[in-house]
């Protein structure tokens, strides 16, 4: 896991912290139910960082955002389909509709607001939830591997979708779930490195322009 290093980063590492404490608490061990609830969640950031980034692109009247914008949409999608494999696998009680609904509601709100006005702490902190999701996954592996969850046959949807044998199990579905987050956790920590240094380059370069002009004043 990438070691905070600034007060942004700790915002973001200490957000996370408190969104685990809330799941842990919700879901312990159920990691059925734990991962049809935080991917309705997890599709949330790439929508909103994609949209947020094309509107950007369109103000600007630039090029060059694409990439990440097809990044960022290609994140929420994925995350879409992860919550239809685990739908197949684990029904949502109905106070676990009713969660989702207000979660979707109070962080879709929150999520935009934080990424207009602070992009860098926003791609951290989804890096580190997405890391959180790879220790999710490992542990639901290992209770599957175990025989403690049974290793049901992995459902049809995965199976075109990851391109995986007719026989794949439900341990061979978590495994390519988790190589997804895991793909989500380094494209957004490299974003978040990203807006670092350039807000360090344009710090420096004002520094620069500012200590030039105090020269020639002087
Ligand atoms: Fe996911
Ligand atoms: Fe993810």
């Amino acid at each position: 896991m990438k070691k905070p290093e600034n007060f942004s980063d700790f915002f973001a590492l200490s957000m996370t912290k408190f969104f685990r404490l809330i799941a842990d608490t919700f879901f312990a061990k159920r990691y059925g139910h734990r991962a049809v609830v935080l991917e309705t969640i997890a599709g949330v950031p790439g929508m909103v960082a994609g949209m947020l980034i094309h509107l950007r692109s369109l103000r600007k009247m630039q090029t060059g955002y694409g990439p990440q914008i097809r990044e960022m949409l290609a994140e929420a999608e994925n995350e879409r389909m992860h919550l239809m494999f685990f739908i197949e696998i684990a029904k949502p009680n109905a106070f676990e509709r009713l969660l989702v609904i207000t979660a979707q509601g109070v962080f879709m709100t929150f999520y935009s607001f934080m990424y207009i006005f602070f992009p860098m702490t926003s791609h951290r902190m989804i890096g580190y939830f997405e890391d959180e999701a790879v220790k999710s996954y490992t542990e639901y592996l290992e209770l599957v591997e175990s025989g403690s969850v049974m290793n049901i046959n992995a459902p049809k949807i995965a199976i075109e979708y990851y391109g995986l044998s007719n026989k794949a199990k439900l341990s061979d579905l978590i495994r390519c779930v988790r190589e997804d987050e895991m793909h989500h956790s380094d494209v957004n920590h490299s974003y978040a490195d990203e807006l670092d240094s350039t807000s360090k380059a344009n710090q420096s370069s004002e520094l620069k322009i500012s200590t030039e002009n105090n020269k020639k004043v002087a």
